[in-house]
């Protein structure tokens, strides 16, 4: 005689015919009008959450972009800080900015106040642009020139971060941005605050993922 097996084919006993009970039926109303809430706040953050990029995205060179840059640096430096140039370009005008592994270039100058358009584009891989202290990340890929506009609205002396993993020197890719006042304020040099709270940061990111 054979002996009874469970196959799996067969229904399991149960109760699943039962018409639900109304606190599962309110359960899962909830959690529809939650996925709704949810699925609506994509397009919402994409119109009302200020996450765009704010430029106009055209596909460039990676090369004649870099050579670009390197023309806006020579004809606009004002000096320079170990080996890279320093340059301070017309308030409201056309800013270049290359991510290369492992620097940004070059260092930029601008006035508090002004709208600049951003040209910011890759020599090689992919980068992430952070400017510390703020909380700002761009992704950064070969090919585009993302063209944004921004307007420094704080004075300073600010760190470019590179967020996105980039090889083996990634976490030595600090750039740097002087956005000075047109009062004549000094600029406070925050460099090492915002190298420590990068720091900070780093080192929290390595306990998280300990
Ligand atoms: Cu560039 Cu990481």
């Amino acid at each position: 005689m054979l002996t009874p097996v469970h196959t799996g084919l067969d229904p399991v006993p149960g109760v699943w015919w039962v018409p639900a009970h109304k606190s599962e039926k309110l359960w899962v109303a909830i959690a529809f009008v939650w996925c709704i809430i949810l699925f609506a706040s994509m397009p919402l953050w994409h119109w009302k959450g200020g996450q765009n990029p704010a430029g106009v995205r055209t596909k460039v060179d990676p090369r004649a972009f870099y050579a670009r840059t390197a023309q806006f640096a020579a004809q606009y430096k004002i000096g320079d800080d170990r080996g890279l140039p320093i340059a301070a370009p017309p308030a409201g005008s056309h800013v270049y900015l290359v991510a290369l592994a492992f620097q940004w270039y070059p260092i930029l100058q601008l006035e508090k106040g002004r709208e600049y358009t951003l040209h910011i584009s890759s020599l090689d891989v992919n980068h992430g642009f952070s400017l510390y202290p703020l909380n700002t990340n761009f992704g950064i890929a070969p090919g585009y020139d993302y063209a944004l506009r921004v307007t420094p609205t704080e004075s300073g002396d600010f760190r470019i971060i590179c967020n996105e993993f980039c090889g083996i020197g990634h976490h030595t890719m600090v750039g740097r941005v002087i956005v000075v006042d047109p009062d004549g304020k000094k600029v406070a040099d925050n460099a090492r605050a915002s190298i420590q709270s990068a720091d900070v940061e780093l080192a929290h990111a390595h306990e998280v993922s300990r």
